[in-house]
């Protein structure tokens, strides 16, 4: 089925690509791996998280992609009209309140880099390490000003999906992806080039592999691996909607798992090497501040720095907005196709989205009781990350995959992707993965993770 006008579609294939590598390259990316990374030991988190990656959110990515083709439709009725009569179309469901979760907290963050934009450009952000670190902590407490700034976030990501699929996603992607890689090689090149360097590099790359059974740092790593590339909530179902039959989808996926696996082991190179380098970095203190507080360092060191500085952010700030948008989209693709109009939906959900968002905003030292969260010892933004990211995303992988494996039929889904005569060289190995790697895996690290959980 091919969308209709009213649903928008891809430009080119260069368009989606750069659509759906902005939704997978954002916040996640660059302020979320790098505090990961923090948290979970170094090296062998990011092992682990390759491995995610590639083994298991990867074939998770072509069978959303694939889903959301075939069906033109947004994951409710993806799931719906593949497979009448039956009680899956709750996992689009389930995607649709994920979205709207994620975004709750995402905004809140996007919101920071918002800020940093404008302290950075005034030169606000300067001093020792433990001064950068304050101002930080600061503001982040400052209840009034982070909700405006998340507002703000909200609000611009509304705007631009009223514009539009292609006009509005489309073109945000096209000057961003670009201009951001760019200029994070440049930076990894001027981090890597500090004095002591190597010692973040070593913390980086050589793994500690005590921490290689870790049922919480394998958790992590996979619900990081599903958040940076989008996946486990249909925004790639919704995306591979707007695909056209002529365009490539399993290169198109090799392209963006790629690129947002680059971005992500770029942001690690520049921050590693500089925190060891600058502030004497210490992992375990890793936490939602680590990227505020090296970057304002790093470019201290730099020729124009501030320049870079604010360049930089302004980046950040567009990178988060490219999959503030994916996020959006999903909740109001499904409404729209239920016949809603496009407009009231963008407005309802954005209302609400900035009402849950408000907890999480003043979680962060502005509210004492949503800061450290009686019995859970972390603040409201945490849980919610926690919630969706670790637990929401992969069981809706295990989901897709057990839907797209089994139920769909991986033989279907094959045939899907090579319509048209399109190139599809491992797909053997891809329907393998699907029906018993994906969901085996899934299945056994949430397993062993709420193991760990209700342990202790
Ligand atoms: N991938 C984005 C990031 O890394 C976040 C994101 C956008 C997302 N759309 C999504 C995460 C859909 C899960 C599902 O910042």
């Amino acid at each position: 089925m091919i969308a209709s006008e009213n649903r928008g579609n891809w430009g080119s294939r260069l368009g989606f690509i750069l659509a759906a590598a902005g939704s997978a390259v954002g916040l996640g990316n660059i302020w979320g791996f790098p505090m990961q990374v923090g948290k979970g030991g170094g090296a062998i988190f990011v092992l682990l998280y390759l491995v995610c990656v590639f083994v298991i959110c990867f074939p998770i990515m072509i069978a959303e992609l694939a889903l959301g083709r075939s069906s033109g439709k947004s994951p409710i009725e993806a799931f719906a009209v593949t497979k009448p009569r039956s009680g899956w179309w709750l996992v689009g469901t389930m995607g649709v309140l994920a979205g709207v979760g994620i975004l709750s907290f995402y905004a809140v963050i996007a919101g920071w880099t918002l800020a940093y934009v404008w302290f950075t450009a005034t030169g606000a952000v300067v001093g020792t390490s433990a001064e950068i670190g304050a101002f930080f902590g600061a503001f982040v407490a400052d209840g009034n000003k982070n909700v405006v700034l998340s507002l703000a976030v909200l609000v611009i990501t509304a705007a631009i999906l009223l514009g539009g699929v292609q006009k509005g996603i489309e073109r945000a992607a096209k000057f961003m992806m670009p201009a951001l890689f760019g200029l994070l090689i440049l930076l990894g090149l001027r981090a890597l080039t500090l004095p002591g360097a190597s010692e973040g590099l070593a913390y980086y790359l050589k793994p500690d592999w005590n921490e290689i059974s870790n049922p919480q740092v394998i958790n992590a790593a996979l619900g990081q691996a599903f958040f940076s590339l989008s996946l486990g909530m249909g925004a790639m179902i919704t995306y591979g909607s707007y695909l056209s039959k002529q365009t490539n989808a399993v290169t198109s996926a090799v392209w963006v798992a790629s690129l947002d696996t680059a971005v992500a082991l770029l942001a690690g190179f520049i921050i590693f090497p500089a925190g060891f380098s600058i502030m004497g970095f210490d992992p375990s203190t890793s936490g939602p501040g680590l990227i505020f507080a090296v970057l304002p360092q790093l470019f201290a060191t730099l020729p124009g720095g501030q320049l870079f500085g604010t360049f930089f952010f302004v980046l950040l700030a567009l990178a988060a907005l490219t999959s503030t948008i994916s996020l959006l989209e999903v909740p109001t693709s499904a409404l729209v196709d239920r016949g809603w109009p496009r407009k009231k939906a963008v407005l309802v959900l954005t209302a609400s989205i900035t009402a849950l968002a408000i907890p999480s905003v003043l979680s962060q030292g502005a509210v004492a009781s949503l800061s450290s969260l009686p019995g859970l010892g972390m603040d409201f933004l945490t849980l919610m990350a926690t919630v969706w990211n670790n637990w929401a995303l992969p069981i809706g992988g295990f989901l897709i995959s057990i839907f797209v494996g089994w139920v769909w039929g991986a033989d279907k889904a094959v045939a899907e992707l090579t319509t048209e005569g399109a190139h599809f060289p491992f797909a053997k190995g891809w329907v393998f993965l699907i029906k018993y790697v994906c969901p085996l895996a899934i299945l056994f690290i949430i397993i062993m993770t709420a193991r760990g959980f209700f342990a202790g």
